[in-house]
């Protein structure tokens, strides 16, 4: 199964999916880079989640706020403080690790084995260990749960410390005016800050949420597993507000929600499923993740959160203003209650090329395509004249002119036929229109279909509504 992710890395990059950044100079660990195609697919799922967020609920509007934000902000959030990792080195091979991941790498071993009763325990000691900030516990459980250091295969381990996960930065050219000034963590705080202008700009009644695409930076201490754990990645998060009291039942509905919409986009049953937290965050009151079945095993792709009152009080409290919402239904004034659904871009993405990658043998020959659901697929369909001749390349052209106000698509008129269609199976175009010599006389052409390679004819003034209808959500 590692094997495959190594597939799935190579065939990224290959096809202009991901690259490492500034591979020339042997790349940036943990910092990744969007090629043609890869691009695509993170602005289509981005584009959809801001749409089903925005859009389809009426008491959601959006905001973009910036990735630099007052320090203050991160002494009320609690991150300056609390937003650390325990890391651990191996004394041999001198890595360092994360103490709580090297726990859950063995926990999910004892799952794999069957031993799944062994595995939860060992995460419910661990989460106890987490909360109450035991480091020597941590590594203690380490030592007797005998974890070895995956270089060097020895258990001499150092002290576990806490390691504070934000970058910082300085502000201000002259060095008596500069100050420390961190790159966003998280984009939620953003939404906190602006909680009230929004409500009175946007006039928005409790219960009402707050939607954000940014950037943020974390300086997490092992990068591994392509883009699924990156220093410079993007988040989607929405924070709703509630009335105190109903928060567990808006945290339920947001949780089935969000599960809906992973699993419209194509994702089995079997490979996505809830996971409460067995350690909850400083700011929060439930929590669980939604998890993939990734190469690597059941990971998290986004988490919902019971945030309670706790950012608004907080921000209240260190900029001595109120953070309060006039609920005209009842005459009260109050702080609401925050669910958020969290969710990496970068993350779904990894998902999503996950779950449509396919190396498949059919009549004796291997095959391999992306199934996108061609909502997020990044090209909607090839446009591919037989020949260069007789006419064929100015029809398929016609054709292209019509379609690419509406849908991303390609034209391309050089080699042979089967070759094009398998280059439109790597990039995962879920339609093929080829444009032969029947189309001069009676104007339809062949689609032929990405995952069932089925060719069916059809005219070309029908093309726009097949499009329109397989492409949308
Ligand atoms: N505001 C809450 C919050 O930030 P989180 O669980 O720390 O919660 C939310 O992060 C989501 O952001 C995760 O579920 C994951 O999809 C994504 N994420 C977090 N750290 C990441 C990283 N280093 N690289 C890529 N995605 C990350």
């Amino acid at each position: 199964e590692i094997s495959q992710l190594k597939d799935i890395i190579a065939h990224a990059k290959e096809y202009g999916f991901v690259y490492p950044s500034s591979e020339i100079y042997d790349g940036l660990q943990a910092v990744y880079d969007y090629g043609a195609y890869g691009v695509e697919l993170k602005n289509n799922l981005k584009r959809l989640w801001w749409e089903t967020m925005t859009r389809l609920n009426d008491n959601i509007v959006g905001i973009d706020a910036s990735i630099f934000m007052h320090p203050t902000t991160w002494k009320a959030s609690g991150h300056v403080d609390s937003f650390n990792d325990p890391m651990i080195d191996n004394k041999d091979s001198k890595k360092r690790y994360r103490a709580d991941v090297l726990i859950e790498d063995k926990a999910a071993a004892l799952e794999k084995e069957g031993n799944i009763e062994a595995s939860k325990s060992l995460l419910s000691a661990m989460g106890k260990l987490l909360e109450a900030e035991d480091l020597a516990g941590i590594r203690e459980l380490i030592i007797n749960e005998a974890i070895k250091c995956p270089i060097s295969g020895t258990t001499n381990w150092t002290e576990v410390r806490q390691f504070n996960l934000m970058f910082s930065t300085q502000v201000g050219a002259v060095a008596e005016d500069s100050s420390t000034i961190y790159l966003r963590p998280e984009t939620a705080q953003g939404i906190f800050v602006n909680f009230l202008n929004v409500q009175k700009t946007a006039r928005m009644k409790v219960p009402f949420g707050i939607a954000q695409i940014g950037k943020a930076f974390r300086n997490e201490i092992v990068a591994r597993q392509f883009i699924f754990r990156m220093r410079e990645f993007e988040q989607m998060e929405m924070q709703f507000f509630v009335r105190p009291g109903t928060e567990m039942e808006w945290y339920k509905n947001w949780a089935d929600t969000r599960m809906k919409w992973h699993k419209a986009l194509g994702i089995p049953e079997e490979k996505i499923r809830k996971h409460d937290h067995e350690k909850l965050a400083h700011y929060a009151n439930a929590a669980m993740d939604i998890e993939y079945d990734f190469p690597f095993g059941f990971k998290e792709v986004e988490g919902i959160h019971s945030r309670t009152d706790f950012d608004l009080k907080q921000h209240q409290e260190f900029s001595k203003k109120k953070q309060q919402y006039f609920d005209p239904e009842i005459n009260q004034n109050y702080t609401p209650y925050v669910i958020e659904t969290s969710i990496g871009a970068d993350r779904l993405f990894l998902m999503t090329f996950c779950n449509a990658f396919v190396d498949e043998v059919a009549d004796g020959k291997s095959r391999v395509y992306l199934k996108f659901h061609p909502a997020i697929a990044p090209v909607k369909a090839a446009i591919l004249p037989l020949t260069k001749k007789d006419g064929l390349p100015e029809k398929g052209k016609e054709i292209f002119e019509k379609l690419k106000y509406d849908f991303n698509i390609i034209y391309e008129d050089a080699g042979s036929i089967g070759k094009r269609y398998t280059r439109q199976d790597l990039i995962g175009t879920p339609f093929c229109i080829a444009v032969d010599h029947q189309t001069l006389e009676d104007d339809t052409v062949t689609i032929r279909h990405r995952d069932t390679t089925d060719q069916v004819r059809v005219r070309i003034d029908a093309l726009h509504g097949e499009l329109s209808e397989a492409c949308s959500f």
